[in-house]
């Protein structure tokens, strides 16, 4: 069952019924300024970190569903009717609801008794703030006389503190009003030197900032006061809860259109100039109005939407690519890339199962983010580079996570996650290989943030190796330290104590448990630093990183090989983890995945042999199980992931983030077939047509899809923030469809389904327009390209003479 549709020529979501299984939802922004926004205009916005900068309130777990947001309320003046033409959070019964969910934007209509309306709310490029662009039409017979109301709930700043501090906050709210701009100013009078503003386009009837003057006492957003009365209170808010609303009042002869505009933004005075007149305690608010006239005029509102259409025009066009497959088309040309973006902004922050309290910027998180980011934007992805290097430790450690607003790593999460200093090493590699850039290795980077520890950010990476050496256990295999990639095999905690973190408590010195995967990774990482340094011309250092990669091998194939496949890991006691020894968890899928990607078991048959375990034993229609069988109870050496009932997140659940792994793996043994039908069973368009059973958004990944153990198999959770984002597209676009950047050139080697008479793609790579025309000739995945009408030994098509800007690229498969 479907709940809308794919507009592909509009690269748009189009949801047809307000009542989805759970709300569907899009991102604003993709700088600074961003908002979350469901289909029924829930959410709320922040300016760079949802944690400390919240502009918006919103409460997760509520009843009913979703309720807070971007809201508009209606009302008819001649019968005192009111509605929500988003639907929330009146729930009036619509003709024609529409949402389209489009890149960066979102618009949602309705019409109610023959009032259209029509919201269309984005964050335009380069400045800080959100516009809700409402067009009102009267399709009656007669003239309308209309109230509109928006409705904001101001957050505190800090969500932390914003939802547990109530003896402070209740007493700390200040807001101005004037010209009809509301301000919200908390803390302004001290250490903050930033408020929020809310704007709009028309005269205003009234207004209120008091929320409980404008609901009324005991009443909810399905209800204000001043609505259900047709006249705003103009309430002034004096601590309580501040909110914005604005009534405007508009009449409309039979046919006529209106436009009303809202603002709702984020402004930052200097320090120094935060009071007009100084020594008054006004916010000095000459920087901000030119701000708040330039998008109250439509015209403005209209460029400024047309530049966001050409921007995500310009990074779309990077890489396009056209098969037979219609979900492959979308999610590679579409939407897989955009969530990229948005993985990239946010990391785990702020979605709605992220909190944005909980998780800033993790460190494994965002360098994975950035493999499905870096042809994007090459110079955010530099900046983000050298800003998570910055919170390495000297040890070659890391912070698991940083604030966005700060930079500065978080101690509550603290380090010792024993994969982390390894990702920096794959998403530099691949930053490379895009861009050419070598500078970025010579740039002096901190180590914890702190000032005189500046070293190059090669050194950076050799410490991150080095991390891993450092740490070798019994077998010769990396110690786990609290976590590896899989944040719930704690095989260190021993935790028995409920509600004690599983990530930051160790009972245990750490000292004996090992993990397969961070050998795998090791395997991965230390070739990747081998390349580097020799196109650094460090030969000799080029050929240790090679040998300490064969000695873990050599360590993997000896002592993390189970007979047919990878083990996952050594426990505590030195006992085996994923093995057909164990009585339950007896093959995990990330070795399999990740000691492949890493060349081990290619040549010896073992990499064909835990494929088909794999298939065997973890792969369903839904997509490929983390592992088996499940943990039916909780086991105090192995930690979260046995918390889990069965079938759920690390418990043996579709954990997506780790399917592309297995993509890849299938496709590095050459096949297409087996690859691609792995990417078809989670890919979240292909499961549209299920989308009862699915349940989340069938335009963007979900971290998790219940496991066969689970009641409720197939049904996703956890959408948007995941890794899956950035692995499927790697996945798809450079081992299934080939095309892979290296140092030397663009390397085409696809892989792709037996079926597939070829294939087309155009891909920008540094600064050049490669047009690539595949075409099976035969059964195989042997690649003869021809470059410019010219043939050309291998598959990789060499970097053209300066100056030029296309190539033409064909492959023929046999
Ligand atoms: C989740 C993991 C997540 C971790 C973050 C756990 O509860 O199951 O998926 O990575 O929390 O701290
Ligand atoms: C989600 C986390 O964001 C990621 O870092 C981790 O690898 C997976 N969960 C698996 O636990």
């Amino acid at each position: 069952m479907r709940y809308g549709y794919f507009d592909d020529q509009r690269r748009e979501y189009v949801i047809t019924r307000p009542n989805t299984p759970l709300p569907w939802i899009n991102y604003l922004g993709s700088e600074a300024y961003f908002g979350l926004i469901s289909n029924t205009a829930g959410g709320y916005s922040f300016y760079r970190d949802a944690r400390l900068r919240r502009l918006t309130r919103y409460r997760y777990n509520n009843v009913p569903l979703d309720c807070g947001g971007h809201y508009i309320y209606l009302r008819d003046g001649d019968t005192g009717e009111f509605w929500s033409p988003s639907w929330q959070p009146t729930r009036h019964e619509l003709e024609g609801y529409i949402c389209r969910h489009g890149l960066g934007y979102t618009i949602i209509g309705s019409t109610y008794k023959g009032i259209e309306a029509q919201t269309r709310y984005f964050v335009p490029l380069g400045d800080s703030l959100e516009i809700w662009q409402l067009t009102l039409t009267n399709r009656r017979e007669e003239p309308a006389n209309l109230s509109v109301f928006s409705s904001v709930e101001f957050c505190l700043w800090d969500a932390q503190g914003d939802a547990t501090n109530f003896q402070r906050n209740l007493s700390t709210g200040e807001v101005e009003i004037e010209d009809g701009v509301i301000y919200h100013k908390t803390e302004y009078r001290e250490r903050r030197n930033h408020f929020a503003f809310f704007a709009c386009s028309e005269e205003l009837a009234g207004f209120d900032t008091q929320r409980s003057a404008f609901l009324g006492p005991y009443r909810g957003w399905d209800n204000p006061a001043a609505v259900e009365r047709g006249r705003s209170f103009n309430s002034e808010a004096h601590g309580w809860a501040p909110m914005g609303s604005h009534h405007v009042r508009v009449a409309l002869e039979p046919g006529e259109t209106r436009q009303v505009i809202f603002l709702l933004g984020y402004h930052e005075n200097p320090r120094d100039q935060k009071f007009d007149p100084p020594g008054s305690q006004r916010i000095n608010k000459r920087t901000v109005k030119p701000v708040i006239a330039r998008y109250l005029a439509r015209d403005n509102v209209d460029a400024a939407f047309e530049a966001l259409r050409a921007y995500w025009d310009g990074l779309l066009s990077i890489f396009q690519v056209r098969t037979l497959d219609i979900h492959t088309n979308r999610m590679v040309n579409i939407w897989n890339l955009y969530q990229c973006m948005v993985n990239f902004n946010l990391s785990r922050s702020a979605s709605y199962f992220e909190s944005g309290i909980g998780r800033g910027m993790g460190f494994r998180d965002s360098n994975q983010d950035l493999l499905g980011f870096v042809h994007m934007v090459p110079e955010r992805a530099r900046e983000r580079i050298l800003d998570l290097a910055a919170t390495q430790l000297e040890t070659g450690g890391a912070y698991h996570q940083y604030q966005p607003l700060t930079k500065w790593g978080n101690d509550e999460v603290g380090s010792n996650f024993n994969d982390d200093p390894l990702w920096l090493i794959l998403s530099v590699a691949a930053y490379l290989k895009e861009t050419g850039d070598g500078s970025i290795l010579n740039e002096p980077v901190v180590y914890e943030n702190r000032p005189g520890t500046e070293k190059p950010l090669y050194e950076h990476l050799q410490r991150s190796l080095r991390y891993t050496l450092d740490r070798l256990g019994a077998h010769g295999l990396p110690l786990i330290g609290r976590a590896d990639w899989n944040d719930c095999l704690n095989l260190n905690t021993f935790s028995d104590t409920p509600g004690e973190s599983f990530q930051t408590t160790t009972n245990k010195e750490g000292k004996v448990a090992e993990s397969v995967f961070i050998a795998g990774m090791f395997v991965l990482a230390a070739k990747e630093l081998a390349a580097i340094a020799q196109e650094r011309g460090l030969a000799d250092e080029a050929q240790r990183y090679h040998d300490e990669a064969a000695e873990m091998e050599a360590a993997v194939l000896e002592h993390g090989w189970d007979g047919e496949w990878f083990l996952r890991a050594y426990d505590d006691f030195g006992r085996k983890v994923g093995s057909h020894e164990c009585d339950e968890g007896q093959i995990f899928i990330e070795p399999q995945g990740f000691c492949i990607l890493a060349g081990i078991g290619l040549e010896d048959g073992r990499a064909e042999q835990a494929l088909a375990a794999v298939k065997e034993q973890l792969a369903t229609p839904h997509g490929i199980i983390l592992q088996q069988p499940a943990y039916s109870r909780y086991y105090l050496h192995l930690g979260e992931i046995s918390s889990y009932p069965p079938g759920y997140k690390e418990n043996a659940g579709i954990f997506c983030h780790t399917n592309p792994w297995i993509m890849i793996a299938e496709a590095r043994v050459g096949h297409g077939d087996q690859a691609h039908n792995y990417y078809t069973c989670i890919n979240p368009s292909a499961r549209e047509e299920i989308s009862e059973v699915h349940r989340c958004e069938p335009y963007v990944y979900a971290q998790m899809i219940a496991g066969r153990d689970a009641p409720t198999h197939g049904e996703a959770k956890n959408s948007w923030l995941t890794g899956t984002a950035a692995w499927n597209y790697v996945a798809i676009t450079q081992w299934i469809l080939g095309i892979r950047p290296t140092y030397a050139g663009l390397q085409i080697a696809p892989v792709i389904p037996s079926d597939w008479p070829g294939f087309k793609a155009t891909r920008v790579f540094r600064g050049v327009t490669y047009h690539i025309t595949a075409e099976r000739a035969g059964p195989g995945n042997t690649v003869s390209l021809t470059v410019d009408g010219k043939p050309v030994e291998g598959d990789v098509v060499p970097l053209p003479p300066a100056g030029q800007r296309e190539v033409t690229v064909q492959v023929i498969l046999t």
